[in-house]
């Protein structure tokens, strides 16, 4: 089979994107986009429909299995990881979109800056001040809210986040909701911090729903966070 991957190409940010198509051919029905870019960029003769040389294209990866959040882009119109986007499922009528995350600055072709997602969990203070640990109530939310990536992906569909604002979205509430789940006691200036910097700002709503690469039940573990910092109820666990 082979595919047209409709890669957005853009040498820096005052450079103008353009859409480069290149062919990619595969029998290997579990073939990622993350698979076709490595083989690309390591074919040094590689040509695109139009026979122009492909330049080794940027972008970013870790583990290649899902767990590290480094090759978020949006694919096929849906911000996803590229190690994670099938091309089978992916492709419509034998063709892939490649872009980059549009929340984050650019770096170059789909390498964006996400380090304002760690600067809104230094704004909002995520760190342990003391000893937490997770309880048989609330250790199925506090071990939802640890597989978040910090890829990003909620954040390229909320509709309230932009890189760099005081609202931080759900790439820095969940860790804000782990440490609230995981103190023995009321952290109060937790409390206040998740509620400037995620609450207050969100919309509810729930654009972010279904979205998690990492297949994290954003909805319920806001629903657990907003109750334990707004309405000071204890995190009772999974889905309460
Ligand atoms: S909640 Fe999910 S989509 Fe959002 S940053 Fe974490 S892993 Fe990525
Ligand atoms: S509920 Fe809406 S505003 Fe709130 S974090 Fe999700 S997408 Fe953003
Ligand atoms: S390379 Fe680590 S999640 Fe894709």
């Amino acid at each position: 089979m082979t595919y047209i991957l409709d890669i957005t190409r853009q040498q820096s940010t005052d450079s103008q994107p353009y859409v480069q198509s290149i062919p990619f051919e595969t029998d290997d029905p579990a073939a990622t986009v993350a698979f076709a870019m490595r083989q690309i960029n390591a074919s040094p003769d590689c040509k695109d429909i139009n026979g122009e040389t492909v330049t080794p294209i940027s972008w970013e990866c870790g583990c290649l299995q899902r767990k590290c959040g480094a090759c978020a882009m949006v694919i096929s119109g849906r911000p996803m990881l590229a190690c994670d986007a099938v091309l089978s499922r992916v492709a419509r009528g034998g063709r892939v979109s490649i872009a980059p995350l549009k929340k984050f600055p650019l770096v170059k072709d789909l390498t964006v800056d996400r380090s304002a997602m760690m600067e809104a969990l230094k704004s909002a203070e995520v760190w342990l001040k003391a000893h937490a640990s997770a309880e048989e109530r609330n250790e199925g939310f506090v071990f939802d809210a640890s597989r978040c990536l910090q890829c990003g992906c909620c954040l390229e569909v909320c509709p309230n986040f932009y890189a760099g604002g005081e609202f931080s979205g759900t790439a820095a509430a969940l860790p804000m909701a782990r440490l609230m789940a995981a103190l023995p006691e009321r952290d109060r200036e937790l409390e206040k911090s998740y509620l400037r910097h995620f609450y207050n700002g969100c919309g509810k709503s729930l654009a972010c729903r279904n979205i998690c690469p990492a297949g994290i039940d954003v909805d319920s573990l806001l629903v657990n966070s907003n109750a334990a910092a707004v309405w000071k109820r204890r995190f009772g666990g999974r889905g309460r």
